[in-house]
């Protein structure tokens, strides 16, 4: 049986982009008291997930490119990030990714964040990232085309809906807490 952790990273790399994320650092990060990890179970088969991160002033530069209405958000740290929430295709539309975002606004707000932030993967397939941050009320922000690129290919992860390096767009969401 291959355990919960093992799982969620090929959940997470097949949904979201393969060699995004690996074993030891999911393992790392699930040790880190700034990044929060989460994954559902239906039985033994994990079938979401996500990880949110707090962030720091510093951590502007990664979002600088959705213009200037972003830096007066990341003034006051921690800032609470959405870095990723997948759900498995026949888990979707039962309300999951929803709870998962609601999970990570929850810790935010205990952790004293005033913002919580997410970049939305516009993959063309659904848009239902966008409307997953939507419903759960983050304002749209920007929308930058090849967003991902730079990253896709220094991080050499290949994106499930380029079948290669990522040339979709992503918007830019943000919410007060
Ligand atoms: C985005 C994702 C996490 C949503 O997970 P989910 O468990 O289906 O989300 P929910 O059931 O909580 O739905 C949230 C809202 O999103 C919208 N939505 C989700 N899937 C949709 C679809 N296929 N078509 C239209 N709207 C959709 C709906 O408005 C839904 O609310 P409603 O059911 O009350 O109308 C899931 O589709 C996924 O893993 N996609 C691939 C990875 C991805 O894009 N992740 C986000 C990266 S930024």
């Amino acid at each position: 049986v291959v355990g919960p952790e093992e799982q969620l990273v090929q959940l997470l790399n097949q949904e979201l982009g393969d060699g995004l994320y690996s074993v030891d650092r999911v393992l790392r990060d699930t040790a880190d008291k700034r990044a929060r990890v989460r994954h559902v179970a239906h039985g033994d088969v994990v079938v979401a997930g996500s990880v949110s991160r707090l962030m720091e002033r510093s951590d502007l530069d990664y979002y600088a490119r959705f213009g200037p209405g972003v830096a007066p958000l990341f003034r006051r740290p921690p800032i609470g990030s959405l870095e990723a929430v997948a759900v498995a295709p026949k888990a979707r539309r039962a309300g999951i990714g929803s709870r998962l975002v609601e999970d990570a606004l929850t810790w935010f707000r205990r952790e004293d964040c005033r913002v919580a932030v997410a970049v939305s993967w516009i993959s063309g397939r659904t848009g239902a990232s966008a409307r997953l941050f939507a419903g759960a009320g983050f304002s749209p922000g920007p929308r930058v085309e090849g967003f991902y690129l730079e990253e896709s290919l220094r991080g050499g992860w290949s994106c499930p809906v380029c079948a290669g390096p990522c040339h979709c767009p992503a918007q830019f969401f943000h919410r007060d807490l």
